[in-house]
């Protein structure tokens, strides 16, 4: 296997008092592409929000590491400039902020350098393009007023933007019409390489169709009940979930 960078073991986790993640196990190496698959309420969201240290969760038993070190402490501020992003199911809207001064302002938070405008937005225009985004929504608020489609296309713009380490991408294709999950999908794939991961949430595994995927989970009441390669994403969409929880049971 490859070099671990993101590696959770025996997660308890919740939210006001009430335990969602009984028991994680989850590693992600360096260059991977891992899917997570799971019904409704299974507590994917609630993973992604933990991995990125979102005050709302606790966690109750387990570890979190990234790159060897305990996140435990960090915070969300502190593991983005570690190298961890959330591209969100929802994203936010933020008015009174343009959506090229909130991406240089958080390149320039997660480098901890002055990042030069001329530079930046040469290649926040060429990223655009490749998005097909129009030019003049650099200048709109970020996401006020945007369609899903216009929301999810950005959330990948922020990605190509400030080149993470770890994607974490929570039904960044939801709602979207084929030919946006076409450009979301040749987005992620643009992004990886060898030298960052990524960890998708999906229930359109037509996302998927650009990417190698390394490894696949499927997430339960708050469990990894199994695990495979790419060829799980085929038994699940032709037989459901439910039949790993009755071939377990021996049913
Ligand atoms: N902020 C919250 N407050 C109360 N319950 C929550 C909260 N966030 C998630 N939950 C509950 O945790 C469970 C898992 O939710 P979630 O992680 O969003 O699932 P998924 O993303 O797999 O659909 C659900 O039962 C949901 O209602
Ligand atoms: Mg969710």
């Amino acid at each position: 296997m490859a070099e671990k960078l993101l590696e959770i073991k025996d997660l308890h986790a919740g939210v006001e008092g009430k335990e969602i993640l009984k028991g994680l196990n989850l590693t992600v190496g360096k260059g991977e592409v891992h899917v997570i698959l799971g019904p409704n309420g299974s507590g994917k969201s609630t993973l992604m929000n933990i991995i990125m240290g979102h005050p709302k969760y606790e966690v109750t038993a387990g570890t979190l590491s990234f790159e060897g070190e305990d996140l435990k402490d960090l915070k969300t501020f502190e593991r983005a400039r570690k190298g961890l992003f959330l591209s969100f199911q929802t994203p936010e809207e933020i008015p009174g902020i343009t959506v090229e001064n909130m991406i240089r302002t958080a390149k320039q938070a997660i480098s901890g350098e002055k990042i030069k405008i001329i530079p930046f937005r040469r290649k926040l225009k060429a990223m655009m393009e490749e998005l097909k985004m129009k030019p003049e929504y650099a200048e709109r608020y970020m996401n006020v007023g945007f369609s899903g489609g216009e929301k999810k296309r950005n959330e990948i713009l922020q990605l190509l933007m400030l080149e993470p380490k770890l994607a974490l991408l929570d039904e960044t294709d939801s709602g979207l019409d084929v030919d946006a999950v076409q450009i979301v999908s040749e987005g992620v794939a643009k992004f990886h390489n060898d030298e960052n991961s990524c960890l998708i949430i999906t229930h359109n595994t037509r996302i998927l169709e650009k990417l190698k995927v390394d490894r696949v989970h499927v997430l339960m009441n708050g469990q990894i009940v199994e695990e495979g390669g790419p060829e799980l994403i085929d038994t699940i969409n032709s037989r459901g979930f439910t039949h790993i929880l009755d071939a377990q049971a021996g049913k």
